[in-house]
């Protein structure tokens, strides 16, 4: 089986630096929101976390700069993540982490460790997110929340004034995740897998990001040029139609009135006492 499923950062864009960037920016897109479930789902200071699929750290930081006496175990698939996250968190004068090399489907942590569990952007690119979800309800203490984070690309950026050839990016890169056994879709299954997995008081929520409200830059930081253009090189997307899409693209921006939007399914669950 492959476990690192349809997401290798060395393959899924054309650049690996612009790929960095983007996770940067989708961290940023959603961090407010994303902070004010955690929160309310119960994360706060003295807690014992585990993120797995940590890649480059950035979620791990925002973590560390909003909690002072959190410790957090990170698991990361990629030894390239791995060392990147190591250095950019000490570099930042981070110390109260660990992150080693491994897989959410056989993480080797002791089983009732955690307090809380953060799994963001892994379950969609994951050929068996059953088990890695039983994974997580292993190494959580009773009474310990998880909480899923993942996309559904039935949603993905829409804009104003719309650009209906987007429905054909987002159907490409549908087709390019589930050819390498991920599920883009599985933001309106995570309830199901959570319950199956074990959870109790489970709970689903969609968060919004809107340029209105915090500036178009920071969509454009978190969408680039990176992944659509891997899409044409593999064949799931004609350049014909990347053209046209970065046409009607500029044309939206150039409109007086435009609007982005994008979404994230949060899914939290407890582990049953
Ligand atoms: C889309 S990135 C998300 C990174 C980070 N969670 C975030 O929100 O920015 C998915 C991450 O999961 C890692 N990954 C893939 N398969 C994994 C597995 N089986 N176990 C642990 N990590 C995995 C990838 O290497 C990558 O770093």
């Amino acid at each position: 089986m492959n476990q690192q499923g349809s997401y290798q950062i060395s393959t899924i864009a054309s650049n690996i630096e612009k790929e960095l960037e983007r996770l940067r920016a989708q961290v940023d897109l959603f961090w407010d929101k994303e902070l004010k479930h955690y929160k309310e789902y119960g994360l706060k200071d003295g807690m014992s976390v585990v993120e797995i699929g940590s890649g480059p750290g950035f979620l791990t930081e925002k973590i560390l700069e909003n909690f002072s006496s959190i410790q957090i175990t990170s698991v990361e698939i990629d030894p390239l993540l791995v060392d990147y996250a190591k250095s950019y968190l000490t570099q930042k004068n981070h110390t109260r982490f660990e992150i080693t090399q491994g897989s959410i489907m056989e993480t080797g942590l002791p089983e009732n460790s955690f307090d809380f569990a953060l799994v963001r952007l892994l379950l969609e690119h994951l050929t068996d997110p059953i088990d890695a979800v039983r994974e997580v309800l292993r190494i959580l203490k009773p009474g310990g929340k998880a909480v899923f984070v993942d996309n559904d690309f039935e949603m993905h950026i829409i804009t104003y004034p719309q650009i209906l050839q987007l429905r054909e990016l987002y159907d490409a890169y549908c087709k390019a995740r589930y050819a390498e056994g991920g599920n883009p879709r599985i933001g309106r299954e995570l309830p199901m897998l959570l319950k199956k997995g074990g959870f109790s008081k489970i709970d689903l929520e969609i968060i919004c990001a809107h340029s209105e409200i915090l500036g178009e830059g920071i969509f454009f930081k978190s969408e680039g040029i990176g992944i659509p253009t891997k899409l044409v090189q593999d064949g799931f997307l004609s350049s014909k139609a990347l053209g046209e899409i970065s046409i009607e693209w500029r044309n939206m921006i150039k409109s007086k009135e435009h609007s982005l939007v994008r979404q994230l399914y949060m899914a939290v669950g407890e582990k049953p006492l």
